[in-house]
């Protein structure tokens, strides 16, 4: 069995008095640890603030990106070593906003898995097909290569240690979910490339989770198919209630 991930990510949102504000009303929440695995990526700036508030707490802490380069002559970047140092555990890597906005590609996605796994980060890696490709029927054709090509130089035991994210483009921030069904099918398809590229056991221990207008009266559907192991969620976990009723 694999434990529930619900993980928040807040994108550019919320100040460092008002990150911390959350995390300390979400550590308080709960006089013994939850049941899912809980994780919240706030913005760079509240990283550190936000450590020093869920130190020892059951609440694990992501950024939202990274650079690949260990340090050097890159200004506006931030390198693992130091989301390390800020008491960051995990880093999403390759959301579509960074592939979109950012001109992120899947060999530049590659160098930053493994730059996270150096760092000893766990990466949350997303994938996810646009509208347009999934009109097309090509959403496993496209899930497939944002796959291969962004894990090609990573071994299995790297990639058993990853969190894999299916976010549809069409379903970020829109109020369109995939229904339960829909978001199944292409889980079960990560896995079973997983399994094929390094064999069943890892593929079988493998947290997938779900992205796209997951809100509180959603998750639970989500959450009831076999190959969906959580979620990551944007803007329904920006408010400390609506987060806490997804944790359960
Ligand atoms: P959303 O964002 O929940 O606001 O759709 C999800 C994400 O982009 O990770």
């Amino acid at each position: 069995m694999i434990r529930t991930v619900i993980a928040g990510n807040w994108k550019m949102n919320k100040t460092v008095a008002e990150s911390v504000a959350f995390a300390t009303r979400l550590r308080a929440a709960y006089a013994s640890p939850p049941a899912a695995e809980v994780i919240i990526a706030p913005p760079f700036t509240a990283l550190h603030a936000v450590a020093a508030v869920i130190r020892g707490s059951f609440i694990g802490l992501s950024a939202q990106n990274l650079h690949e380069a260990q340090k050097g002559a890159f200004t506006g970047e931030i390198s693992g070593g130091m989301l390390r140092e800020a008491g960051c555990t995990c880093v999403i890597i390759g959301h579509s906003e960074r592939r979109t906005h950012f001109g992120e590609g899947d060999a530049r996605i590659g160098l930053k898995l493994q730059a996270a796994l150096t760092a000893g980060l766990k990466p949350i890696f997303c994938i996810g097909e646009s509208l347009r490709q999934r009109e097309e029927g090509r959403t496993e054709a496209l899930i497939e290569h944002q796959l291969k090509e962004g894990l090609k130089n990573l071994s299995a035991d790297d990639i058993g240690r990853l969190m894999i994210a299916y976010e549809p483009v069409w379903a970020i921030g829109t109020g369109r979910t995939a229904s339960p069904e829909m978001a199944e099918e292409v889980h079960r398809f990560i896995r079973g490339w997983v399994a094929q590229r390094c064999g069943p056991e890892p593929a079988a221990a493998l947290p997938l989770l779900y992205g796209g207008s997951v809100t509180p009266d959603t998750i639970a559907g989500l959450l009831a198919q076999p190959n969906i192991n959580g979620g990551l969620i944007g803007g329904a976990s920006l408010d400390v209630d609506s987060f806490l009723r997804m944790i359960g």
